[in-house]
């Protein structure tokens, strides 16, 4: 189970957007500092987007950051159920890489997800930040019930990437997806969540009453990371 799970509670938006997009350009800036670029990834879905927006107002050295989707919809590139693309509309012109889980629309959704395994290979690891977000069926990235969930909680440390057929396919976005690991998400060098509303925080506070046991994804990637996670909950 993570080390410590803080939750950091606010009631104004533009608090909680400050908060997060501060702490994940201190933890871009550090990485510069000591390594000369930074890889983090960033959640999808609707609720970040006001956090991203600040975070590339921010006066960073963006050629040396690199940014991947925790998960993607298998969706042609400039869809708008496609995660990397609107990562890219706000990060691409500050000069940041976005790099794609999915390029394009594939029929094979394990391939999909072993060409985007291969494709991380080739980046720093562990990440220096995971961004996570979480659905109210407590489902985070894109780490679901349904065939694929074990080989995403429990498969092998060292694939970062999989195929996954959510069942049931969840109404906002019905279709397979590819998403990190919860190895990869759990060996970041640091993991924070962002979520927003009543309803997802008694979720997110069941999963990790249920941890490792439970049935609910996040609680299983959480129970699985030996970080000290902070969650920014913003009401
Ligand atoms: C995705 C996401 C996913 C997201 C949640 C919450 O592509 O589906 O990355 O894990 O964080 O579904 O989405 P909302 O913020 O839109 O509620």
């Amino acid at each position: 189970m993570a080390e410590e799970i803080e939750w950091w509670d606010y009631e104004d938006a533009g608090e909680w957007s400050d908060a997060l997009s501060g702490d994940i350009a201190f933890i871009i800036e550090s990485a510069i500092d000591a390594r000369g670029s930074a890889v983090i990834a960033l959640a999808g879905g609707k609720t970040p987007a006001p956090v991203y927006e600040k975070l590339a107002a921010a006066k960073l050295d963006w050629k040396r950051v690199t940014i991947i989707p925790t998960d993607d919809r298998i969706v042609p590139l400039g869809d708008p159920l496609s995660n990397v693309t609107g990562l890219g509309k706000v990060f691409i012109p500050k000069g940041a890489r976005v790099v794609p889980l999915v390029s394009e629309k594939a029929d094979d959704y394990k391939a999909a997800g072993r060409a985007a395994d291969a494709r991380l290979a080739d980046h720093h690891f562990p990440l220096d930040l995971v961004l996570l977000g979480m659905g109210t069926d407590g489902h985070t990235a894109s780490i679901f019930p349904g065939p694929d969930f074990d080989e995403a909680v429990n498969g092998p440390k060292e694939r970062r990437a999989l195929g996954v057929m959510p069942d049931p396919l969840p109404p906002e976005a019905p279709v397979a997806r590819v998403t990190l690991s919860a190895a990869a998400i759990a060996t970041a060098q640091s993991l924070m969540v962002a979520i927003s509303g009543k309803e997802k925080r008694a979720v997110l506070e069941q999963a990790i009453k249920q941890g490792a046991s439970g049935a609910l994804p996040i609680g299983r990637v959480l129970a699985a990371t030996e970080l000290a996670v902070d969650i920014h909950w913003l009401e």
